[in-house]
């Protein structure tokens, strides 16, 4: 047993997901997060929360946002910030990700932020290691550090989560981000809509609260959010659509569509976008609506967030089991 007192309002020693976690844990994420966006915007934006801590990011998946912000996060937070190259360490001689993580496990780190193609990886590696985990995005699976931004970013915009009623468009089958956006919008109280071609949407989906839509005018109708997804191309084999003019056509957002949406509905993307395939760029880019550029920012406030909170709740390295 760990000899450090975890923290009562989030007692959890990693964050692998958000299926499972009650209103007020997303609730203390989300407030806690709350500040650090006020002091991201000072001049000195430097504190030493976690000075003498180690945070290490493994990332098996290329990434721009998720892996600087945690960075900028934890050097925010004083905390000493690794970004291991996977792709020049020894995992191309073989290493496992296991023994991988079990080496730099080895080193003390107090937080590791994972990023993996496989879902449930991070889960597994999870059990091998005496510090906190992250994930920072597993295969199709979680990716919940992008869905508390996200609800950070309409709860400011729009006061509340609760009794809203989200879009959530384009490629839900291979999308970690709709997942966890889903797990979280329903346990707090919002009404999720999925709006996809009928071959990128789940079996089954309907079970995780959701109602689900083949057309985008239909199901954008009176609409708060709209969070269009990207086109995972990467993750895709075989034919999902016929091309992408004919999925830009029925699926992308472009003005004509919106317009089914409430008129003050914010557009949201979790990036990076392809422009003219989900979204058209002259929606993307109009900062009435637009809020994807605010998404990224409050996506550094969050990470500082859930590393604080977590580094909280773990005890120095020789205080840990394994
Ligand atoms: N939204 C997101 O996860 O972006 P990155 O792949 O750039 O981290």
């Amino acid at each position: 047993m760990s000899k450090a007192p975890k923290s009562t309002a989030f007692p959890h020693r990693h964050l692998l997901g958000i299926e499972g976690l009650s209103p007020d844990e997303i609730s203390l994420l989300l407030d806690r997060s709350e500040k650090y966006v006020e002091q991201n915007r000072k001049a000195d934006k430097k504190q030493a929360t976690l000075r003498g801590r180690t945070i290490i990011n493994l990332f098996f998946e290329p990434s721009t946002r998720t892996q600087t912000s945690f960075e900028l996060a934890g050097k925010r937070l004083g905390a000493d910030v690794i970004n291991m190259s996977v792709a020049t360490s020894s995992v191309r001689k073989g290493e496992t990700l296991i023994d991988t993580a079990m080496t730099l496990n080895a080193m003390h780190p107090d937080v590791l932020a994972v990023r993996h193609p496989d879902s449930g990886a991070i889960k597994l590696l999870s059990d091998k290691v005496n510090c906190a985990v992250i994930n920072g995005g597993d295969g199709t699976h979680e990716h919940p550090t992008q869905a508390l931004l996200d609800a950070l970013t309409i709860r400011r915009r729009k006061g509340r989560l609760e009794g809203l009623l989200v879009a959530i468009c384009g490629d839900v089958l291979h999308s970690r981000v709709a997942r966890s956006n889903i797990h979280l919008l329903n346990t707090m109280g919002a009404r999720v809509r999925v709006i996809a071609p009928r071959t990128l949407v789940p079996s089954s989906i309907e079970r995780l609260g959701v109602e689900v839509f083949h057309d985008m005018r239909a199901g954008l109708q009176d609409c708060d959010i709209v969070m269009m997804l990207r086109l995972q191309s990467e993750r895709m084999q075989g034919n999902f659509f016929p091309s992408v003019r004919e999925y830009f056509h029925f699926f992308g957002l472009d003005y004509e569509k919106l317009a089914a949406a409430k008129p003050d509905a914010l557009i949201m993307h979790p990036g990076p976008m392809n422009r003219g395939v989900e979204i058209d760029s002259l929606v993307a880019d109009d900062f009435g609506r637009s809020v994807i550029r605010e998404q990224v920012e409050i996506g550094v406030a969050v990470r500082m967030a859930v590393l604080e909170i977590l580094s909280a709740n773990i005890p120095p390295p020789a205080d840990r089991n394994l």
